[in-house]
């Protein structure tokens, strides 16, 4: 049975206190970090690399959901498995090998997953389910926090969960990354959303606590 996860970005905790930005949400009994990658070359910003995951992962037991804004993620992905990912989801649109590069996280025993931004189509992933844990689905252009959700989305998100239920795959966790806040928490988990991304809902409000209580109370899932 799939469940509510909470997932906080840290792309917009407070960077020169990072360390205690997580442990300060891992304290609120948040289900995931998302720790966001960028590379400059697949979007159009910079952010963290395998370094900082490796410094942050002795400070909590809350699993590590890294989500690789890179080109040819192929090349890093070994290095953010040593750093200590629990989940590695990558862009179907930065490999020509989503399949190899799936099986590649799964042999070393972490989850896998796949990206999509808003304009590829569901199609992409529809063959591959057997090697995927999680599909995440991008309800804003990846690259910054921040931005405003879209809309046409939550009729992808539909999509994607009749297309698992079609396909006898519904244990895969479907999750929402992009303008995910109160006002739009009810729509994404309606139409199937399980696993929720918050950046700025979450990091940019003073009253963390708060703010998670809130996107739970707003989510369509009982537990
Ligand atoms: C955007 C990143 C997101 C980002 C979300 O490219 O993948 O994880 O942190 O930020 P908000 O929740 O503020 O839209
Ligand atoms: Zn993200």
């Amino acid at each position: 049975m799939k469940t509510l996860q909470l997932a906080p970005s840290i792309l917009s905790a407070d960077f020169s206190r990072l360390g205690a930005e997580i442990e300060e949400v891992a304290n609120l009994g948040v289900d995931w970090i998302h720790i966001d990658v960028m590379d400059g070359r697949f979007v159009p910003n910079i952010s963290i690399g395998p370094l900082v995951v490796r410094a942050l992962r002795p400070l909590t037991s809350v699993p590590f959901d890294v989500h690789l804004m890179i080109a040819e993620p192929e090349r890093y992905i070994p290095e953010f498995i040593d750093a200590g990912a629990d989940l590695i989801s990558f862009h179907v649109e930065a490999t020509p090998h989503v399949q190899r590069t799936l099986q590649m996280i799964r042999k070393a025993n972490v989850r896998a997953a796949v990206a999509l931004t808003p304009s590829t189509p569901l199609s992409t992933v529809e063959h591959i389910l057997p090697d995927v844990d999680m599909i995440l689905l991008m309800t804003v252009n990846p690259g910054f926090g921040g931005q405003k959700f879209i809309p046409q989305m939550v009729d992808k998100i539909r999509q994607l969960a009749e297309m698992l239920e079609r396909r006898q795959a519904s244990h895969i966790d479907i999750e929402v990354d992009g303008g995910i806040a109160v006002d739009t928490v009810r729509a994404v988990t309606a139409a199937g959303a399980n696993v929720l991304v918050a950046g700025s809902s979450v990091f940019g409000q003073h009253d963390r606590a708060k703010a998670l209580a809130q996107l739970r109370q707003e989510s369509a899932w009982t537990s």
